[in-house]
């Protein structure tokens, strides 16, 4: 989306009973970083001028301006406290109990909103990953032996779509990288939905993930962008995943 469009853009109200995910494509860097100016606290800008890279203070802003858009149009309010972080970081908003998540990579930004559920989102941009069967270690058995067992050309690839499911659901529990990747499991396989076969049960987790089944859970794999692999988990059944992308 051409940067300039973006206060001219409506945010989708997000129904309860559903997970709302907008992907925002950020074609050009610096036009951005102006323009989520209003959208964005001092706070957080401050925050972003403290990053090295020009592109990664960009994605920061963009992502808390595209989240605070769209608690704007779920609440229905116009201005929006400053977001507060949990204990292990996630951020949230003190003035309403709607989840949101954010994830960025590369020039893609994706934020899930839910209403009735803890919600968390996932993107890496799809890309060589040398260590990737070293990474495998971290993770949870049946996953490490579902990818050792696959051909070198079709691990890297893999290894991406277990690793931003299991981050969608860690996200969703708020205790990010603190919950121990082998504690739960996912299917690696190409199916989009159902792909949580055993759920974390850490203390850490947001109370209403702690004991949930796989089935008391919605994931699914976002198709929007080939060049990307995006996941996103809600700690609710059987919720609609509309997916957006500008
Ligand atoms: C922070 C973390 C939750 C995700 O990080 P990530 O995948 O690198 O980055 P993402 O862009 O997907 O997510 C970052 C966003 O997650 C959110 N976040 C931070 N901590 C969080 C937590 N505990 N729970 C939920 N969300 C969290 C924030 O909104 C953050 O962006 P912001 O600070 O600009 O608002 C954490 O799991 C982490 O550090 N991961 C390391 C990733 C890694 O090693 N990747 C290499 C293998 S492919």
């Amino acid at each position: 989306m051409l940067a300039r469009l973006f206060c001219q853009w409506s945010a989708p109200e997000a129904e309860a009973g559903a997970i709302l995910c907008v992907g925002l494509h950020l074609e050009d860097m610096a036009a951005w970083a102006s323009q989520c100016v209003p959208y964005t606290t001092e706070h957080e800008r401050r925050e972003a001028s403290r990053f090295a890279q020009m592109a990664d203070a960009v994605r920061h802003l963009a992502g808390r301006a595209l989240a605070r858009r769209m608690l704007c149009a779920a609440t229905g309010q116009n201005n929006i406290a400053p977001f507060a972080r949990s204990p292990y970081g996630k951020p949230f908003c003190p003035q309403t109990n709607t989840d949101f998540s954010i994830s960025h990579s590369a020039d893609m930004v994706w934020v899930a909103l839910c209403r009735t559920a803890t919600v968390g989102i996932d993107v890496e941009q799809l890309r060589a990953l040398p260590d990737a069967a070293d990474l495998t270690d971290q993770l949870h058995p049946q996953e490490r032996q579902a990818l050792r067992a696959l051909p070198d050309n079709e691990l890297e690839r893999t290894f991406l779509r277990c690793w931003t499911r299991k981050e969608a659901v860690l996200k969703a529990c708020g205790t990010g990288l603190n919950t121990p990747l082998h504690s739960f499991c996912v299917n690696t396989g190409q199916q989009q939905d159902n792909w949580i076969l055993s759920a974390p049960v850490a203390d850490a987790c947001a109370p209403q993930c702690a004991a949930a089944s796989p089935d008391q859970w919605t994931s699914h794999d976002i198709a929007a962008n080939a060049a990307y692999q995006c996941s996103v988990a809600a700690c609710g059944p059987r919720l609609e995943v509309i997916v957006r992308v500008m």
